[in-house]
């Protein structure tokens, strides 16, 4: 007789009733009489489902620069969230985005990133163009009532904002202007529909989302976690601004570009900078997980693509000025950029790590916050707002209000 054994399944983190609100009851509180997410937020698999389902299905989700792909027939093909998507560069210019399964039987059709006239499925060799349109069908002409124009790749929306590429699962989400609000004018002084990519790095993070994004949002860590590299940073403590559209954002006043170490210089500043935009950067979140630093010289952004519970994909881009990315001294004088870059950012990655093993343990409890982490209350807070579906019982939360209480 044959024995079948299978591995014990472990039970997931999470309180069987974890969407029932009294759990979220310590981190409702307001901000500096609150408790912290409780640790089974970062470490379930069911938490982490309820979040793909309500926050990532439903929002704009930042997926990268269109410069990615310039030219028709440029694609890339990637997981977001574990949906399988191809965007592609259309004959007609235009930047758009599929479902990544054959309308046939359902296999991916392209993987990795390049140029083609069209994308051919590897199964059974069913083609389409670049805009989704099913072009060709092998030994399908007696299959009855079979019409191709029935069966093209299923788009998912996708809008731009100044070069940024944003997708939507939902078709009844509001447009990509309505849901930034207030940001595009509030960065307009940069010009960033002029900018080029320079650089865009990838790292596979052993941590949830949001432990990243909490930790982009406060400055609490940075004489710490960054003591030898950022902290010799100047002027005045960032703040929270006011906000309106589905962001949140600090700013602070400083001298010298912030993509750059202390006491290296670099490229001009941008000459259009106007009001704020002259005297500091702005470092909105995009909710929930996209993180933006607009300084006086270029951008960068932080666009995680959450896997697991525990697992993250962290994409770092960089992008400049068309004007200066044509400089001459362009690929010397970049390099101080990159090591800014890739020192903070590593450092970042590695307590962002050590937190997930810490708050993975069976004896996490939730903490309490300082007064410079109104952010993490305010992100969080959103964030269950949507999971436990009922923004009625949310504390209403105002960071400006709260960092001047
Ligand atoms: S699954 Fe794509 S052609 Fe059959
Ligand atoms: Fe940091």
């Amino acid at each position: 007789m044959q024995c079948v054994t299978s591995a014990p399944t472990a039970p997931d983190t999470a309180p069987a009733d974890f969407l029932s609100p009294h759990h979220y009851a310590g981190m409702r509180r307001p901000f500096l009489d609150a408790e912290t997410m409780p640790p089974w937020c970062y470490t379930s698999e069911a938490f982490f489902r309820v979040e793909v389902e309500r926050l990532f299905m439903k929002v704009w989700n930042f997926i990268g620069r269109a410069d990615r792909i310039p030219n028709p027939g440029d694609f890339f093909a990637f997981d977001f969230v574990g949906v399988p998507l191809i965007v592609a560069r259309g004959k007609d210019g235009q930047v758009r985005a599929f479902s990544n399964s054959c309308r046939h039987r359902g296999s991916i059709i392209a993987e990795g990133e390049g140029n083609c006239r069209a994308f051919k499925c590897p199964y059974h060799s069913w083609a389409y163009d670049l805009d989704g349109t099913l072009i060709g069908t092998p030994d399908m002409d007696k299959t009855r009532d079979f019409d191709r124009k029935d069966y093209g790749l299923v788009p998912v929306r996708l809008e731009t904002w100044a070069g940024f590429m944003f997708i939507n699962f939902d078709r009844d989400a509001e447009p990509l202007s309505a849901f930034l609000g207030d940001l595009p004018p509030m960065l307009a002084s940069h010009g960033m529909d002029g900018f080029v990519t320079v650089r865009r790095k990838v790292y596979d993070l052993a941590c949830n989302w949001k432990v990243y994004v909490e930790n982009a949002m406060e400055s609490y860590h940075v004489p710490y976690v960054h003591k030898s590299t950022l902290q010799r940073q100047k002027g005045p403590p960032s703040g929270p601004l006011p906000t309106r559209g589905q962001y949140v954002a600090l700013y602070k006043e400083h001298e010298g570009s912030r993509a750059l170490l202390a006491g290296e210089t670099g490229f001009p500043y941008i000459a259009s900078l106007d009001g704020a935009a002259r005297k500091g950067s702005f470092y909105p979140l995009i909710y929930p997980s996209t993180m933006f630093c607009a300084t006086y010289d270029c951008m960068w952004w932080l666009e995680l693509h959450p896997i697991s519970a525990a697992r993250t994909r962290l994409i770092v881009g960089s992008a400049f000025p068309r004007s200066t990315a044509e400089r001459s001294d362009f690929g010397d004088v970049i390099q101080r950029y990159y090591k800014r870059w890739d020192v903070s950012i590593p450092e970042d990655n590695v307590i962002s790590e050590l937190q997930q093993r810490g708050l993975s343990s069976p004896m996490a409890v939730p903490g309490r916050l300082s007064h410079l982490e109104p952010l993490v209350h305010a992100i969080d807070n959103w964030i269950v707002d949507r999971v436990l579906g009922d923004r009625a019982t949310s504390a209403v939360y105002d960071p400006i209000k709260e960092a001047a209480d």
